[in-house]
């Protein structure tokens, strides 16, 4: 099959020609039509990762057909469209993943980035009937991310006012569709003034460019204080979050794209009694909830664009270059 292959020595993506992938009892291979890039493929390329195998097959999201089964009692999903489950061994607690048996799809096990892919039947589900297979591949990882982020963590509610951070990032993008389709008032920040026009296009009340000297206290004069902050750059902007969280606010994280602060208010914190809450991808319960609220809200994710796989270096400058508004799609088919 074709697959995108990440090699050492120098790191670099290559189209190559490797073995099918050959399911065995219990698992499914599916032909893929559509793979999604994540934050954590480019982070896994910049060698900014744990325990990196190469050479490698990343690609955590993606939908396709199933085009065969290791065993007979699986056969009923031959031929059926489906999307991918990412994580695997979360574990029976809902309060976090199990941390020796977690694992995301793509590096160490092989992802998405190529022709075929094989999972456990577990981790197929029926492609919601609204989505198009590129649609259906931007879902998994960021719409599970942003589902446990806003529902479990954040329990975003219609009387809510929340931030969300990055509004072009893939994640904050569902959260912004989710935290709306709670009826919650959605204002966002970005580094793009066209992309805060685009989120108020999609429903969000308004937003400030967080390149902007005292971006914090514009939004405070705009918005007043929010109920909760969604978030993924972390960094010394934690102090400004902090001071536009009202008292009793949530500040919630699943990421930390400019690293740690330097310094934390932490009077401020127990002072205002705020919640630090750290949140990664979710449960298999969450999955499934989030996959039923998609189809009840007929929510569709948003595609910023769509690469060739043997275009994918692109894609990764798109990404890398922070230009998107939304996922990077890569068709495979
Ligand atoms: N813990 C988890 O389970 C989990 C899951 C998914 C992602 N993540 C992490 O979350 C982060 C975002 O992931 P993604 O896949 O959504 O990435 P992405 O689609 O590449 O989006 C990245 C976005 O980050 C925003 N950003 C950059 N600097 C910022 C700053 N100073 N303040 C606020 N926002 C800033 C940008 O928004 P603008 O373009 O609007 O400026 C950019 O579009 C990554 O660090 C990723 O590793 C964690």
């Amino acid at each position: 099959m074709k697959a995108l292959v990440l090699r050492q020595n120098p790191v670099a993506f290559h189209v190559e020609h490797v073995p099918d992938p050959m399911p065995k009892s219990g698992e499914v291979r599916v032909r893929l039509h559509a793979a999604a890039l994540n934050h954590r493929d480019e982070w896994i390329y910049q060698g900014q990762y744990a325990r990196i195998q190469y050479p490698a097959i990343l690609g955590s999201d993606g939908a396709g057909v199933v085009e065969s089964v290791g065993s007979d009692n699986d056969s009923e999903w031959i031929g059926k469209e489906v999307m991918i489950n990412p994580q695997m061994g979360w574990g029976d607690s809902n309060d976090a993943q199990h941390p020796k048996d977690y694992q995301v799809l793509g590096m160490p096990s092989q992802g998405t980035f190529a022709e075929y892919v094989v999972v456990k039947t577990d981790r197929v589900n029926l492609k919601p009937r609204h989505l198009t297979m590129e649609q259906a591949a931007a879902l998994p990882l960021g719409g599970l991310t942003a589902f446990r982020a806003v529902m479990t963590q954040a329990e975003i509610m219609s009387t809510h006012k929340v931030l969300i951070t990055g509004i072009g990032g893939g994640v904050a993008q569902f959260a912004l569709q989710f935290a709306l389709a709670q009826g919650a008032e959605v204002w966002v920040s970005s580094s793009d003034d066209a992309k805060i026009h685009q989120a108020i296009a999609l429903g969000a009340k308004g937003g400030v460019n967080y390149r902007m000297e005292g971006w914090h206290k514009e939004l405070l004069t705009q918005a007043g204080e929010c109920d909760a902050v969604i978030d993924s750059a972390c960094g010394d902007q934690i102090n400004l979050f902090i001071e536009v969280l009202r008292y009793g606010g949530r500040y919630v994280f699943f990421g930390a794209t400019l690293g740690k602060p330097k310094e934390l208010n932490v009077q401020r914190i127990f002072w205002k009694q705020l919640r630090l809450q750290g949140t990664t991808m979710g449960s298999d319960q969450e999955y499934a909830r989030m996959l039923s609220y998609v189809e009840q809200k007929n929510i569709v994710p948003i595609v910023d664009s769509v690469f060739a796989l043997e275009d994918a270096t692109q894609a990764f400058e798109t990404m890398r270059a922070g230009k998107q508004s939304g996922k990077i799609v890569l068709r495979i088919v």
